[in-house]
């Protein structure tokens, strides 16, 4: 869906009539340097209708458009898409108790007249909402710069299809402020800080009909200086184009825009018109004393789009890629700041290599060499505890041996004891034996006396 750079360069010259003149010098001067000769045809030959081919082309391709809201919850994002493209798209509320700020990207195909619109709308889902805001405006960073890389990647691709490549890069930021007729929150100016690199932000006022005439100028008067003073660059509406130029400067003069949104319609004279309705009365989303909506959608999608898809390419983008190929190790520039000679990418990508491998030897040798470390340490703590088991061991055979040598000893002392208990018992038995004998005698004595005695 990408329009190829040569028709958005055409479209470019055919658009701004003023750049033709500094063009032509430019090509004057090549010419010279070149030697190529101006020649005057002498009749019709038809290549002057190569823009209108290009415009053809580029219709038949279609285009794309990306915007990114960023904006509080509830704050009047949908709606106000709604209104500017005068239809509604699906889009369900979100919830005040996200944890983390999410990104939610939905593409929508759209058709005026014979030219075909790939839009994609990204809403911040809880923005804001978090009590720990640190984080809030990075995942917004992360999400652009991950559609920048996914281009970079695309181009980088030997086999490349950006002509069929849907382009996710954003071309717009239309960020949201709250209408408290204060000033800037601190996560405004951080979020709008961290993004004006890589995005055009569009500041607007929502829900303006909430705060009053004068109270809107003032807050618009403060906020630009507040912008200002913080070095936060906003996207200005481009003034080197003939055509446009009055009308862009004066636009540039009402930023940031007052937005009434809404897709309620009323009957206003004999015109159906869209309004928001209140007990006292209508505001009139299409009336420029109302609010600057239509500011908003002549300068966004009638006057700048394309401008805004080239600003996307041309700058925003580019500084990504350049940045990303540098922190690749690609350069423009040899040593001593001279230009390259031809095949840069080929002689940057082979340096590459080289340091690459040189690394990669190195890393494999400091692995070896821990390995090594590591098995040393290793063998180390091993044979430290083989002697202590040896030792452990030593030990234990020793005490081992003493009570086997204590054990002998009382069991020679026990085999002692048995044998003396035995010849003692051998002694008293004999003892025995004979007292047994002596006391029969006696007996036998006695009984014989008392025998005789009774005869
Ligand atoms: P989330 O997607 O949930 O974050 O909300 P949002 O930012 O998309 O807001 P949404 O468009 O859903 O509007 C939220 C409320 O604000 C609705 O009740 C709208 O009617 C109201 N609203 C939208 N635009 C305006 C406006 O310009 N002025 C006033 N007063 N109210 C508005
Ligand atoms: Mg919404």
């Amino acid at each position: 869906m990408a329009s190829s750079d040569e028709a958005r360069h055409l479209f470019h010259m055919t658009s701004k009539t003023t750049c033709m003149p500094s063009q032509v010098s430019n090509s004057d001067a090549q010419t010279k340097k070149e030697n190529i000769r101006s020649l005057t045809m002498c009749g019709h030959v038809g290549f002057e209708s190569l823009p209108d081919q290009l415009v053809d082309r580029s219709i038949q391709q279609g285009f794309c458009f990306n915007i990114l809201c960023v904006g509080e919850t509830g704050i009047g994002k949908s709606t106000l898409i709604n209104t500017l493209f005068n239809t509604t798209f699906e889009e369900n509320e979100s919830s005040h108790f996200c944890p983390t700020v999410r990104l939610k990207a939905q593409t929508y195909e759209l058709q005026e007249s014979n030219v075909q619109l790939k839009l994609t709308i990204v809403n911040t889902v809880g923005f804001g909402d978090q009590i720990n805001k640190e984080e809030s405006c990075q995942s917004i960073v992360d999400y652009i710069d991950a559609q920048f890389e996914a281009y970079l990647q695309e181009e980088l691709k030997i086999k490349r299809s950006l002509f069929s490549y849907h382009d996710t890069r954003i071309h717009v930021c239309l960020y949201f402020i709250a209408p408290t007729g204060h000033s800037l929150r601190t996560l405004d100016l951080l979020t709008m800080k961290s993004l004006d690199s890589k995005v055009n932000i569009i500041p607007l006022i929502a829900k303006a009909d909430t705060i009053s005439k004068i109270e809107l100028q003032k807050f618009k008067i403060k906020l630009m200086s507040e912008l200002v003073c913080s070095g936060v660059q906003i996207y200005q509406f481009p003034t080197d184009d003939d055509a446009t130029a009055k009308i862009n400067a004066a636009m540039n003069g009402h930023l940031p825009f007052a937005v009434v949104g809404s897709m309620d319609e009323v009957k206003v004279g004999n015109k159906m018109v869209k309004v928001r309705q209140y007990p006292w009365g209508i505001v009139q989303v299409e009336n420029e004393n109302h609010c600057d909506f239509v500011k908003l959608r002549e300068m966004l999608i009638c006057t700048n789009m394309e401008d805004l898809r080239e600003q996307t390419h041309s700058r925003h983008y580019e500084l990504y890629r350049r940045c990303k190929l540098e922190e690749m190790g690609f350069t423009d520039v040899g040593p001593e700041s001279k230009p390259l000679r031809l095949f840069s990418l080929q002689e940057t990508y082979e340096a590459k290599r080289h340091e690459f491998h040189g690394e990669r030897l190195k890393k494999e040798e400091e692995m070896k060499q821990m390995f090594v470390q590591r098995v040393k340490e290793k063998e180390a703590i091993l044979k430290e505890a083989e002697r202590e088991l040896q030792a452990k061991f030593e030990h234990l055979k020793r005490l081992h041996q003493d009570e086997r040598v204590k054990l002998e000893e009382k069991r020679r002392v026990l085999e002692e004891e048995i044998i003396t208990f035995s010849k003692r018992k051998a002694t008293s038995e004999i003892f025995q034996n004979q007292s047994f004998v002596a006391s029969g005698s006696t007996m036998k004595k006695e009984k014989d006396r008392k025998n005789s005695n009774f005869i």
